[in-house]
C-alpha cells in the first residue's frame, strides 16, 4: 500500500487555510475517491488530474485510490488543488519520492494536456502557507511573481506536470511552450466576475500607470478642497452637496490623487484582495497605489459587497479597501468614502 502527502491551500473569504492532501493506495478495483468537502469543481478534479497525469506521460496506477484534504471540516473550492492532488497520487504509486512533496504547497489548476493554470488568490494562499512555517511552494508560472512577494517563500513557477515531475525526479526539465500571449486570461483579466455581477458597472482601478487628476485642475472651492485634504489625511468619510455643475464629481475624482502610497504591509493587504477577486493587471503582481472604486449607481447588491457561492468574490466595497470608494449616484446624494 502506498501513501503520501503534500500540501495545498483553500481559500476562506480572502484569508488561506494550509489543506493536507494526501493520497492513498490500496490493492483492489481501480477508483478514485476524493473525500474532505470537495465542491463540484473540486470534485471535477478527479477527472482533470487522471487524464493530465496520463497525457504528461506517467501511468496512472490501477489501484484502488482515495485522496484526502484535511482539515475535512472546512468548505474547498476550485481548481487550485489539482496540481497537489497529482502530485500525491503519483508520489503513492511511488512514481516519485514522497519526501520530495511532503514540505511542498501546491497551488495550481491542471488541463487535461497537463498544463498548470494559474488560479485567484494565489497571494493570501502563499501568505497562509508562510504563516504556517512552509518554506516552498509550486505555482503555475503566470502567478509566480505573486506569489514571489511573500517574503522568505522560495517559489517554483512550472508551465506544466510534466515540469514539475520531472524536477521532483531529478530529470532534465523539458521545454514547454509559454502560455498564449495577446489574449488575457479571462480568469486574470476579471471576466469571470461578470457571473456574480461584480465588474458589470463597477469601474475598479488599482491606481498608478496614467493620468491621475490632478487638485490643481480645480478653480477656486477652497473651503472644499480643505475638506478634501483634511478626509485624505484623516481616512474620513466626505459627503458633496450641491447643484449639478458645482463640480462635486470632479473634486471627488481629484482625491486619490492626495492619497498616500500604500506601505509595504498595506499593499500586500490591497493585493490580496484584488488576487481573490481575480482583477490583477497581469504582469504588475503588487498594488501599491490606493485603489480607486466608483461603482455605478445601478451596480447590484453583489457587486457592491461582494457574493457568489463557493468561493465568495469581494465586491467594490472589498476593492477599494485602504483607497476610495467612490458612490457618484445621480439621483442620490453623493458620498465618498476613504476606506483607511
Ligand atoms: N471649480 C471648478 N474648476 C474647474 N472646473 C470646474 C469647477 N467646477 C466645475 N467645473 C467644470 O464643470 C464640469 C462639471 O462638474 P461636475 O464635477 O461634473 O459637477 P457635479 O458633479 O457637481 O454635477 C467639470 O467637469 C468641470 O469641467
Ligand atoms: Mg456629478
Amino acid at each position: 500500500m502506498g501513501f503520501a502527502r503534500t500540501c495545498s491551500v483553500a481559500l476562506v473569504g480572502v484569508e488561506g487555510v494550509v489543506v493536507e492532501v494526501q493520497a492513498g493506495l490500496e490493492p483492489g478495483i481501480a477508483a478514485f475517491t476524493l473525500v474532505g468537502l470537495p465542491d463540484k469543481s473540486l470534485a471535477e478534479s478527479r477527472d482533470r488530474v487522471r487524464a493530465a497525469v496520463v497525457n504528461s506521460g506517467a501511468a496512472w496506477p490501477q489501484k484502488k485510490l482515495t485522496v484526502g484534504l484535511s482539515p475535512a471540516s472546512i468548505p474547498k473550492a476550485g481548481s487550485g488543488f489539482d496540481l497537489a492532488v497529482a502530485c500525491a497520487v503519483l508520489a503513492a504509486a511511488e512514481l516519485i519520492d514522497p519526501r520530495e512533496i511532503a514540505d511542498l504547497v501546491m497551488i495550481g489548476e491542471l488541463g487535461l494536456d497537463g498544463r498548470v493554470r494559474p488560479v485567484r488568490g494565489v497571494l493570501p494562499a502563499v501568505l497562509a502557507a508562510a504563516d504556517a512555517g512552509y518554506r516552498q511552494v509550486v505555482v503555475a508560472e503566470q502567478t509566480a511573481a505573486e506569489a514571489s512577494l511573500v517574503p522568505d517563500v522560495s517559489v517554483l513557477g512550472v508551465r506544466s506536470l510534466r515540469q514539475l515531475i520531472a524536477v521532483l525526479t531529478d530529470a532534465p526539465v523539458p521545454e514547454e511552450d509559454p502560455p498564449e500571449e495577446g489574449r488575457p486570461d479571462p480568469m486574470l483579466a476579471g471576466l469571470s466576475l461578470a457571473g456574480t455581477g461584480i465588474g458589470a458597472g463597477v469601474f475598479c482601478g488599482a491606481g498608478g500607470g496614467g493620468h491621475v487628476p490632478d487638485m490643481a485642475e480645480v478653480a477656486g472651492q477652497h473651503l472644499a478642497r480643505r475638506a478634501l485634504e483634511i478626509a485624505a489625511a484623516g481616512g474620513h468619510h466626505l459627503y458633496l452637496k450641491g447643484p449639478p455643475g458645482a463640480g462635486k464629481t470632479m473634486l471627488a475624482e481629484r482625491l486619490p490623487g492626495l492619497l498616500p502610497p500604500l506601505t509595504p504591509q498595506e499593499a500586500l493587504e490591497v493585493t490580496a484582495v484584488h488576487s481573490v477577486a481575480g482583477v490583477l493587471p497581469p504582469g504588475k503582481p503588487l498594488v501599491n497605489t490606493p485603489p480607486y472604486c466608483a461603482p455605478h449607481h445601478s451596480a447590484t447588491m453583489a457587486s457592491l459587497v461582494g457574493g457568489g457561492t463557493g468561493l465568495p468574490r469581494p465586491g467594490a466595497v472589498s476593492l477599494a479597501h485602504r483607497g476610495l470608494l467612490f458612490l457618484d449616484f445621480s439621483d442620490h446624494p453623493l458620498r465618498v468614502r476613504v476606506t483607511r
